[in-house]
């Protein structure tokens, strides 16, 4: 929660993936906190639907259609969500997938690069898109998610996804302290297990294996991401750069 109660009221929060999951979930709690949401995805409906429930809230959203591993789709979305609202405060990036599951061996290339692209280029484009922004303002958060998959490295299933996640750690430390003192706090989340469409592509096995390798025995939520979200981005967390936060059930899936 944030230490000023209406910390939040006319700040603006860009949200990669707001279309579904953790990304819609976020958004829906920044709107209950007064911000302004600009819900962006590759699914523009999906995007188009959380903007709509967001402006139940009475704040203000934007829709914008992108695709994150696209250069110029991504500064075209930083410069109509600054037109929107004037600023972008926080960037959330949610946007990401891990393909499908497969064995190291039968890795192609084509999963390999997609994998990357979406979750690692995806993060490089809009945060170095946002970042004159927000060096400008003298001010901003931003908040990655990586995936609890890169202290585990995936074996036998998800080694792309695990070491792509492992860079959106790295990544989110370099730009936290290369910036730190332009304003600029990056921090990213490495979640276990959490209940959304990401977890489509996990066989029922593979879910119940995750579940019982979790001492809470159960998948998180997205909200329960989203509420650290927002503890990162608010005036309680100033002194917080550059590392990742576990939110996982106390631990699990080897
Ligand atoms: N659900 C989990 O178990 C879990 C665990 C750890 C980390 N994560 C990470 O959390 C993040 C959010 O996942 P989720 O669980 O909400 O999944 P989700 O599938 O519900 O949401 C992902 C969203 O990203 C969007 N997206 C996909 N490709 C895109 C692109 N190229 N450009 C813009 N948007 C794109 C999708 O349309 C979707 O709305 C992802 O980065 C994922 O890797 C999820």
């Amino acid at each position: 929660m944030p230490k000023t109660p209406d910390y939040f009221q006319n700040r603006t929060i860009l949200i990669t993936g707001g279309a579904s999951g953790i990304g819609r979930a976020t958004a829906m709690i920044f709107a209950r906190e007064g911000a302004n949401v600009i819900v962006a995805d590759i699914d523009a409906a999906g995007a188009e639907a959380t903007a709509a429930e967001v402006r139940k809230s009475n704040t203000g959203a934007e829709a914008i259609a992108v695709d994150v591993t696209d250069r110029p789709s991504v500064d075209a979305m930083i410069t109509r969500g600054i037109e929107a609202f004037g600023h972008i405060d926080f960037l959330f990036n949610s946007a990401g997938a891990a393909g499908r599951r497969s064995s190291f061996l039968d890795i192609d290339a084509e999963l390999w690069r997609k994998t990357y692209a979406l979750n690692v280029d995806g993060i490089f484009n809009t945060m170095q898109s946002v970042l004159p922004h927000m060096i400008e303002n003298n001010h901003g958060v931003i908040v990655n998610i990586a995936s609890m998959a890169h202290r585990r490295g995936g074996p036998g299933h998800s080694t792309h996804y695990a070491s792509a996640k492992g860079a959106v750690v790295t990544l989110t430390m370099g730009v936290a302290r290369e910036f730190v003192d332009r304003g600029i706090r990056a921090l990213s989340i490495s979640p276990g297990p959490i209940d959304t469409a990401f977890q489509a592509i996990s066989s029922p096995e593979l879910k119940q294996r995750m579940t019982d390798d979790v001492p809470m025995k159960r998948m998180g939520t997205p909200e329960e991401i989203g509420e650290m979200v927002l503890f990162m981005c608010s005036d309680a967390c100033e002194y917080m750069t550059a590392d990742t936060v576990y939110i996982n059930g106390g631990g699990g899936f080897r």
